[in-house]
This record gives structure tokens, sequence and C-alpha cells, in this order.
């Protein structure tokens, strides 16, 4: 996992042109999108991380697509990603969580050729008691080129075609991980210089893990097979298990990618499609998860294959070591 006995220190835009070198046909203008990510996250973690000195904690008095009330740092989060990705010149459409419809960012340079979905602030719930929150990015390229007429055709796209995906979690450190379809990188913030160094490279989840990650207060309506492998996860004969569950999701995986073991968020009574949205939350995750040897699942299919209908549809998720996924799928087979 550990780059060998080189300790240079690498930078994220160091890290990401060495990544590009990898691809003869990247321009460099690849690696300039995603600095504006590490620009956008670095100005998040730092409102983050003084909100209650900022006045900038509790509801902004809106609610999102969703219904959802959004938090005032919901809000600050996606105007910083607007704001650091809407101006590099190659970036054609933004979609965020807190957008009711896709964005087309008018350029000097013509129309990027970049499609950036993303959750600005994943976690919400969890902004005002400090417990880790995160943003989660995805990008694609736009599949019709010149000028922007079929926005639904450039942002509808499978997870597959995904060309990178990743997420900062806001943690006791601030933790960016991303894949361009090359492995998995991590890098750890450091505050004083204002850059994300190169902390864990080619990352690999576990084959299996102890721990399963899922919100127990709404197992009733869960799936009958899902029932019944956590009844199973509690045996002796199971290991057993043990449970954790913070509530953000960027937070739940980072654990799970490098613990191993198995997050869940199957459909509920409130949410009988799944909870999680596919398109800025479940598609980077699987994509991170099978890029570092796990697996992704909404209980019948890949995450990765699904063909979105709507910018913010839900799906369940199952995502973690393939040999606690491929489990819990034999068990809903069985039902
Ligand atoms: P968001 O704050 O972007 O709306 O995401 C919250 C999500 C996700 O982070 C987490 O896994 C899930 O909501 C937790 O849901 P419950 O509180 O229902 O368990
Ligand atoms: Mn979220
Ligand atoms: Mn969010």
């Amino acid at each position: 996992m550990a780059r060998s006995s080189d300790d240079r220190l690498i930078t994220v835009q160091q890290h990401i042109i060495e990544q590009q070198r990898a691809h003869p046909t990247a321009t460099g203008e690849f690696s300039w999108l995603l600095s504006g990510i590490t620009l956008a996250a670095c100005i998040i973690q730092a409102k983050v991380r003084r909100a209650a000195l900022l006045d900038i904690l509790g509801g902004a008095g809106s609610a999102n697509v969703h219904g959802e009330i959004q938090q005032k740092l919901d809000v600050l989060a996606n105007e910083t990603m607007e704001r650091c990705l809407g101006f590099r010149g190659n970036v054609g459409i933004l979609a965020s969580e807190e957008l009711d419809e896709a964005k087309i960012v008018s350029s000097p340079t013509g129309t990027g050729k970049y499609v950036v979905i993303y959750d600005p602030l994943d976690g919400s719930s969890n902004i005002d008691v400090n417990v880790s929150v995160g943003t989660i990015f995805s990008i694609f390229e736009r599949i019709t080129s010149g000028p922007i007429t079929d926005v639904k055709r450039d942002v509808l796209q499978p997870g597959t075609k995904q060309i990178a995906a990743g997420y900062v979690v806001y943690g006791s450190s601030t933790v960016m991980c991303y894949t361009t379809g090359n492995g998995v990188h991590m890098f750890t913030l450091e505050p004083s210089i204002g850059s994300f160094m190169l902390s864990a490279e080619n990352v690999c989840m576990p084959e299996r893990g102890k721990t399963y990650s899922v919100n127990e207060a709404n197992a009733d309506a869960f799936p009958s097979g899902i029932q019944k492998w956590l009844k199973w996860a509690k045996t002796k004969e199971a290991g057993p298990y043990t449970a954790r569950y913070i509530g953000s999701l960027v937070a739940d995986f980072h654990r799970t990618l490098l613990r191993g073991g198995v997050f869940l968020y199957p459909r509920t009574a409130k949410d009988p499609t799944g909870k999680l949205r596919l398109m800025y939350e479940a598609n980077p995750i699987a994509f991170l998860a099978e890029q570092a040897g796990g697996t992704a699942s909404d209980g019948t299919q890949s995450i990765l294959e699904k063909q979105p209908e709507s910018l913010h549809e839900r799906t369940p998720l199952i995502v973690g070591s393939k040999r606690e996924v491929e489990q819990v799928l034999d068990y809903l087979k069985r039902g």
C-alpha cells in the first residue's frame, strides 16, 4: 500500500500528473480539474472546522429537491464547489445534491468536456455534533461534443463510465481519497501549507472484515435476506462481527475501505428505493470500492452497471469486502 523506499513528499497535484503520464491521451486538463476539487476541499474544511465560530451551523431556512432542510454548510459547500469548478474552463456541466437541475457551465473557451457530479457536504445530520462529514465527487467525460444541447445524455451515464471519483473526509484529519481507474490513493491535508500530501497509495480493501455498518433502527423494513444475514453476523459461528455506524457515508465507507467488512443502506419503509443517491453517493463509492478490490451492489445488480433515469434517483447500497457483500447477496437470493 505504501510507496516503496521513495520518501519524496508527493502532493496530490504531482501524483495526478504522474498518473496522467500513464494515460498518453491525457493533456493535463484533468489534473487542472482535480486541483479545482482540492481547492474547494481546503476551503470547505476550513469552514467545517470553525463552523460554530462563524455562525454557520444549523439550518439555512431552505429545502433541497428531496425536501430535506439544507444546513448552512450544505449551501456554503455547494457554492464553494461551484466557484472552484465553474471557472476551470474544462467543466461543461455541474450537478449537485443541492441543485434541482444540472447546470451548464458557460466558459470563454467554449464548452468544457467534463461533467462533475457531487454531494458537497455528506453527513449533514452530523455537522452540529462535530462528527466527521465529507464531500463526494464523480467525474465523467461528456458524450456529446460542441455546444451542450442534451444535458440528460451527458449526465445520466452508468457508473462504469466514470473517469474519476473520490471523496474528502473532514475527520480527525482531512483525507482526500481518489481513483482515476488506476488504483485508490489517499492524501492527508497538511494544514500549515494547505497541501494534500500522499499518505497511502494503491489502497486494497481486505478480502473480508469483522465489521458491519447499518442503521439497525430500520431493520424491520429490511428485506428478509438482510435481516437473516444480520442475525447470522451476531452468532459465535460468524466471529462475531462488531457494529459501527457513524451516519456519514464518507466516514462509514472510509473505515470499510481500510478495515474491510460491509456497509449497508437497504430499502426501508421511509425510503422504499433506498435513501442514498446513485449519481453522487453510490456510484463514486462503488468505483472506489471496486478499484480497491471490494464490490458494490444494490442487492440485485452491480451499482456501476445501473443505467440512471434521473439525477437524484435513490438506490439501496451494499458495499465492502467481496466476501461479506457476496454473502449478503446470497442471503438475499435465498430470501
Ligand atoms: P447527506 O448528508 O448528503 O444527505 O447524506 C446523508 C446520508 C449518508 O451520509 C449516510 O450514510 C445516511 O444519510 C445516513 O442516513 P440515516 O441517518 O437514515 O442512517
Ligand atoms: Mn450524502
Ligand atoms: Mn449532502
